[in-house]
């Protein structure tokens, strides 16, 4: 542990052989701790899922779906949409456990949703079958965040059955793909971190879905440019509860008042 209650660990490995490691790590999460595991994709993997999504966003139409049993594998722009629960400006590709893929991603992943699923205290396989489970599904969503206009409120989480963290893999490097803004996490003592600062490409990371975190605006000098593909990528491991589902609480945007950018 140091000063800022950030924990590193080598593996997914170490976790899903040691049961006392992660219930460690469920306590430490639920105090608002933040772990960091270790390279967990390989640098030149994610150089080639960022290729082959930049090659979709610049060759097909962005187009927005519910999320619902069965839906198809998408990708479409957010530009500060009033029907996202949080505010936000990103370019996200969003792919389902039911619709298989290139990349086959949700075996390549499957630890991290493991030890998600077992922080949270389920079966480490829920939410990975071809159907929903309590309504709720895996969805893996990769984000691009373009320099310039990239960014999310800052927002609350809602920890229920299904979560107690949503991890994200980071895919871009501070200081060489941006130089300012990125994700940040306030801590229970209000204090502000820049997990770019903290984890480098090819780390999954993990916090307190509650506590306050958002994206700070990629660059916010720059011209923006959805087709340069310059700017932040993100990989969001998320278990979503589907959108007729009323039993699970929405997230909570915490700059509802903060004035709409107009673009
Ligand atoms: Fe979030």
């Amino acid at each position: 542990m140091n000063q800022e209650n950030i924990y590193y660990l080598e593996s997914h490995d170490e976790l899903l052989n040691d049961p006392s490691l992660v219930s460690l790590m469920r306590t430490r999460i639920e105090a608002g701790g933040i772990y960091i595991i270790k390279n967990v994709a390989e640098k030149d993997f994610i150089v080639q899922i960022k290729l082959y999504l930049t090659n979709i966003g610049r060759n097909s139409l962005p187009n927005y779906k519910k999320i619902e049993e069965g839906c198809l594998n998408f990708h479409r722009i957010n530009l500060w949409d009033k029907r996202s629960y949080v505010q936000a400006c990103f370019h996200q590709f969003v792919f389902f456990p039911w619709n298989q893929d290139v990349f086959n991603f949700f075996e390549v992943f499957k630890k991290v949703y493991q030890v998600r699923n077992l922080i949270s205290g389920n079966q480490k396989n829920k939410f990975l079958g071809i159907e929903p489970e309590d309504n709720c599904i895996a969805r893996i969503a990769f984000q691009f965040y373009p320099k310039g206009i990239g960014g999310m409120h800052k927002h609350s989480d809602p920890i229920d059955h299904h979560q107690l963290t949503a991890p994200i893999l980071q895919m871009s490097k501070k200081g060489v793909d941006f130089k300012n803004g990125g994700v940040f996490v306030e801590t229970k003592d209000g204090k502000k971190i820049l997990l770019e600062d903290f984890a480098d490409v090819g780390d999954v990371v993990y916090f307190n879905a509650m506590l306050p975190h958002g994206v700070d605006t990629i660059d916010p000098e720059c011209k923006p440019n959805w087709l340069s593909f310059e700017g932040r990528w993100t990989l969001l491991f998320a278990i979503n509860k589907l959108f007729d589902n009323a039993q699970i609480r929405d997230a909570v945007d915490l700059e509802m008042d903060t004035l709409y950018k107009v673009v």
